[in-house]
């Protein structure tokens, strides 16, 4: 077995609750300020730079795995497809709508639009973590 896998398999398999503290930190955080009608603080512009970066680097570890594991001919079609087209989609749908807070006129445009876009990114990385999990499980 590659001597490089099992390290980016745990580093990839810790990581992952990183990225999800941080997407619900962010829901929670951006939901709050609608609801409250707060000031878009360095905060708030601090957070969802954090979580864009932490799935990206999530993304990047996921794809140099794929790239590490794919030969090793154990990866299955949701190891191999569903799960990087699942990951992908997220990342796509979160940097756009992190592009949209930056240009969002006012402050309560800024919040609908960062909660909307970590809400279906949360979805996303959600529906790719389990869909993943059980698959692995379902090997043994
Ligand atoms: C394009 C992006 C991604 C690619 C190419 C990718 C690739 C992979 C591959 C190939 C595996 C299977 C490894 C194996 O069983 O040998 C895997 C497992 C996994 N991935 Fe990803 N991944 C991506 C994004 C993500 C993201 C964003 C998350 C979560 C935030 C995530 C969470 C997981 C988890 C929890 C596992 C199971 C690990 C375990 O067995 O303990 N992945 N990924």
């Amino acid at each position: 077995m590659n001597s490089l896998f099992m390290p980016l398999l745990q580093a990839h398999s810790g990581w992952r609750y990183i990225v999800l503290l941080l997407l619900i930190l962010a829901v929670v955080k951006y939901l709050l300020g609608l609801v409250q009608k707060s000031s878009w603080t360095d905060m708030d512009q601090r957070l969802g730079l954090f979580t864009t970066i932490a799935l990206d680097i999530q993304v990047l570890l996921g794809l140099i795995l794929l790239a590490v594991a794919a030969p090793l001919g154990h990866l299955g079609p949701t190891e191999k497809f569903e799960h990087p087209t699942t990951m992908i989609l997220a990342l796509i749908v979160m940097h756009i709508g992190w592009s949209r807070v930056k240009k969002a006129p006012d402050e309560a445009g800024k919040f609908r639009t960062a909660a909307l876009t970590f809400i279906l990114t949360g979805l996303l990385v959600a529906l790719g973590v389990w869909r993943i999990t059980a698959a692995v499980a379902a090997v043994g």
